[in-house]
């Protein structure tokens, strides 16, 4: 063969295994609205960015006529490429060869990309759209789902891993995702679940479609497996672009700085007057996270689960911190399980990736009842505690009202080694709230008044006047500082600049035991 020829075989292949699974399952691809796996690579990516592998694997199966249905690449596109000019690698399941389903040399495609980033730290970004394990393959299939659930696990806390499931994602194919750091699922075509409604109706002869039993929705409000519901596969692209840019490309780098546009000493005059005069009153905590971060830009983290805690990613000064909010919106800001865990994990990740932690607390307790006691409120709530506390970046914390009992423990205390504790004036730290403390404490006296309601609400008011502010914690230094609020973004900047070469460490240990 002459050297020409070689060439034109080279790119002929080439063509070949762009072609995918042919024209018309790319047809029916984009009929359903989705993009193809090389779409989607192209435009997640910088443009001319994309370095591809294995672009000539084909598996190795001969089982059922396997030998005679060979597609260059088999079923998943893999590679390297820069978003924002920073390195990712990234892995996309073609639905149109074989149903993007997973044989074993796919997997060692996958895994190849993943030992590589790992070795660099660089993040893993996989986008999803498959059929499971190939049927045909048998355990074969198995053991390259579970080469890498093995190395998801290695790298976690050690590079970032995102995923976007663009398509479906059905049986043990579920767990690669569930280890890495955060899911965005495409609104109409993606779905989740280890059994599907077939098998739903034979055991338990339930009916349900596949997007009650495993949509977006479900998955964003419900079981909060999903953080992020994009409205189709571009937007879905474009938050793992956003993601990315808060957070390092791994646990020894620090996050990405950008020059800022904002201000350092803005002053947020709106925050003087947005605690209402009634304590029972709500307010939007988005409206103070807006107000003191870079811009007013925040990009939350599972926004439709447990609504009585917001967290997620804001700038200040240019660099990156995640924030930790109860929500006096929803349940009073109350915590509850799934509160609990949505913080605890949002916590760690940041932990894990050197994105400092602010708390902006206002937190009645938690929330009571026998469906919070027997699901285990204890061993789950216990899980934000430990995420504090173990935590090692630099934490920050605000108390804007209330700081109540083993909630103001747990939420990021002075006593859980938060490095900086400011509270507004309208700070309330105490036990609990007035009334409930006063129809404990004063019970028998009331009984004995000449007026029992009068009594207790005199004594009410006296509790209130005691412990419904900063000055006691103050007194005892447990807060540092009582702060204006519309000074709180400054101080929060001053705060970091002053912790940025924070260096602390944990006993040294196998791991600890979270109570999982
Ligand atoms: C082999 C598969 C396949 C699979 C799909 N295909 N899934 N081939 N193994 N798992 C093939 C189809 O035969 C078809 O081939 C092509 O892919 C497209 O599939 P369609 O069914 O035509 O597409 P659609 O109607 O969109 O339905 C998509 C689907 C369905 C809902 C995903 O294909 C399906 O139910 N597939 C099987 C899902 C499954 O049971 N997987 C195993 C799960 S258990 P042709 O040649 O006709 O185009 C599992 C265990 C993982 O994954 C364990 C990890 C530890």
């Amino acid at each position: 063969m002459s050297s020409a020829d070689k060439l034109a075989q080279l790119r002929a292949m080439r063509e070949k295994a762009r072609e995918a699974g042919g024209q018309k399952r790319i047809d029916s691809q984009h009929a359903k609205g989705k993009l193809t796996a090389r779409e989607r690579i192209i435009n997640l990516l910088d443009p001319e960015s994309f370095e591809e592998f294995d672009m000539f694997v084909k598996h190795q199966c001969h089982d059922f006529g396997m030998e005679k249905t060979k597609y260059l690449g088999d079923g998943v596109i893999t590679g390297c490429g820069t978003i924002d000019g920073r390195l990712v690698y990234v892995y996309s399941q073609d639905f149109t060869v074989i149903g993007g389903s997973l044989s074993k040399t796919y997997a060692d495609k996958i895994c190849k990309i993943m030992d590589m980033a790992i070795k660099v730290g660089a993040p893993v970004i996989g986008l999803n759209d498959s059929g499971g394990a190939r049927i045909q393959e048998g355990v074969d299939s198995l053991a390259g789902y579970a080469e890498i659930f093995w190395r998801n696990v290695q790298a976690s806390g050690v590079i970032p891993q995102l995923t976007a499931i663009l398509g479906p994602c059905a049986g043990g194919a579920v767990y690669s995702p569930a280890i890495t750091d955060f899911i965005i699922m495409e609104k109409h075509n993606s779905y989740m679940f280890v059994t599907g409604p077939k098998v739903v109706k034979t055991v338990l002869n339930e009916d349900i479609t596949t997007e009650k039993l495993g949509g977006a929705m479900v998955h964003a409000r419900k079981s909060g497996v999903t953080q992020f519901v994009a409205e189709d596969e571009e937007e879905a692209l474009l938050l793992l672009r956003k993601i990315f840019s808060y957070i390092p490309s791994n646990n020894l780098e620090d996050p990405p700085y950008i020059a800022p546009t904002d201000t350092v000493d803005r002053k947020c005059e709106e925050l003087n007057s947005i605690i209402p005069e009634n304590a029972n009153k709500p307010y939007d905590i988005n409206d103070v996270i807006h107000s003191i971060a870079d811009n007013g830009e925040f990009l939350e983290v599972a926004r439709n689960f447990a609504q009585n805690i917001v967290v997620g990613f804001a700038r200040f000064n240019g660099h990156p911190v995640g924030i930790v909010a109860n929500q006096p919106k929803h349940l009073a800001g109350c915590l509850d399980i799934n509160a609990s865990t949505k913080a605890s994990r949002f916590i760690r990740f940041c932990d894990s990736f050197n994105v400092p932690l602010l708390v902006l607390e206002d937190v009645p307790g938690f929330l009571p009842g026998s469906n919070q006691e027997h699901n285990g409120i204890i061993t789950n709530g216990a899980k934000l505690l430990y995420a504090f506390a173990e935590a090692t970046v630099p934490k920050i914390t605000i108390i804007l009202r209330k700081a109540y009992g083993g909630a103001y423990c747990v939420m990021n205390s002075r006593h859980m080694r938060a490095d900086v504790v400011y509270s507004w004036p309208s700070g309330e730290i105490a036990v609990m709230g007035a009334k409930g403390a006063v129809e404990i404490i004063f019970r028998k006296d009331a009984k004995n008044a000449k007026d029992p309601s009068k009594y207790l609400v005199e004594k009410e008011e006296e509790y209130r006047d005691k412990f419904a502010n900063p000055y006691n914690a103050a007194e005892k230094g447990y807060i540092d500082d009582i702060i204006e609020p519309a000074a709180t973004r400054f101080r929060i900047i001053r705060a970091l600049e002053m912790l940025a070469s924070k260096s602390v460490n944990n006993p040294p240990r196998k791991h600890g035991n979270i109570p999982l």
